[in-house]
């Protein structure tokens, strides 16, 4: 069983940018807007708990804002030390102009 998750509009995450939203009030969702493809990753780092909105976003990567740590926005993949482990990453949808993922029931995946 899956389930569809509506996280925000299209609009909020123009292309070049990214927008936090919350799969339920303790589930935070990081939608990157990557030249037009949106993609969702677990809302928080790997490393530790630090919201990765506050982190910069370059083409390919995004970087945590607390110790600098890169990762992937193809694969999720932690490039840099001291983060191990990559993001996990979320089906998005597109439907009606808004931004969903469809994950399992039960908890979202996040790697901690
Ligand atoms: S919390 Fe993100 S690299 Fe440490």
């Amino acid at each position: 069983m899956t389930r569809r998750i509506d996280l925000l509009g299209v609009d909020e995450v123009p292309p070049g940018t990214m927008k936090m939203a919350w799969a339920s009030a303790t589930e935070p969702v990081l939608v990157v807007n990557v030249d037009g493809e949106l993609r969702a990753f677990q809302g928080v780092c790997s490393h530790q708990y630090f919201e990765l909105d506050k982190g910069f976003l370059t083409r390919d990567s995004l970087t945590c804002a607390l110790h600098l740590s890169r990762f992937d926005l193809a694969t999720g993949e932690a490039l840099d030390p001291p983060a191990e482990l990559p993001l996990a990453r979320y089906p998005v949808l597109v439907e009606n102009g808004r931004v969903l993922i469809e994950v399992p029931e039960g908890p979202l995946q996040v790697n901690e």
